[in-house]
């Protein structure tokens, strides 16, 4: 657990438990409807408690996966997924996604959230390298990333759909070990 004071808030960071399945869901939804760069629809948000906390149970478990979140005054206001990839050939590798809630963005809290996994990924001698993938057009995400020491790796063209609209992606990485 980390906390940290931004603003006057006191922002605690830690790794969620079965027991924040329901508010997990609650951000998730309320993320979905604030912006269109998380990477699903809110009709698509439909994990329920009960799916979410074996969601949880299998980040908690595994030594390769990290499931953060960031709590102000025990509301989730911010969370942080990364995992590996499925097969023994890219388990060094992983991708991860981090979101925070409107009211709270240039808070510092994804800067946070970010350095705990690097840090995490670093003592974890079996992860080398972390990716993510950024819509072109999300210019505090991209200047957050780059800020962290992310560099781009190339551009998937039209690779996400919005409302009728083609973005490019980003592939962004960070070399850990
Ligand atoms: C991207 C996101 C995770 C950032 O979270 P956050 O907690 O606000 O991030 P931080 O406060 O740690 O850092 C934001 C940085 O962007 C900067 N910033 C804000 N608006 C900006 C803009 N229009 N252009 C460039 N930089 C900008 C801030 O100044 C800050 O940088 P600094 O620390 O050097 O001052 C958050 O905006 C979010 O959840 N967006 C919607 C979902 C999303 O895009 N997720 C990422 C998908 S790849």
């Amino acid at each position: 657990m980390k906390k940290f004071l931004s603003h006057n808030n006191e922002i605690i960071l830690r790794k969620a438990c079965a027991e924040d399945a329901i508010n997990l869901n609650n951000f998730f939804k309320s993320v979905s409807l604030e912006t269109s760069h998380f990477g699903l629809e809110p009709d698509e948000v439909t994990f329920t408690n009960k799916q979410q906390e074996l969601i949880i149970n299998k980040f908690s478990q595994a030594d390769n996966a990290l499931l953060l979140i960031a709590t102000l005054n025990n509301k989730i206001i911010g969370a942080l997924s990364f995992g590996v990839g499925p097969s023994k050939k890219f388990q060094h590798v992983g991708e991860f996604g981090v979101d925070v809630l409107k009211d709270y963005w240039n808070l510092g809290v994804a800067t946070e959230l970010i350095k705990l996994l690097i840090n995490w990924a670093k003592e974890n001698k079996s992860i080398y390298k972390l990716n993510l993938r950024v819509r072109s057009d999300n210019e505090n995400a991209l200047h957050l990333y780059k800020k962290l020491g992310f560099k781009e790796e190339g551009i998937l063209k039209n690779e996400m759909m919005c409302n009728g609209v083609l973005y490019d992606l980003i592939n962004m990485r960070l070399m850990v070990n």
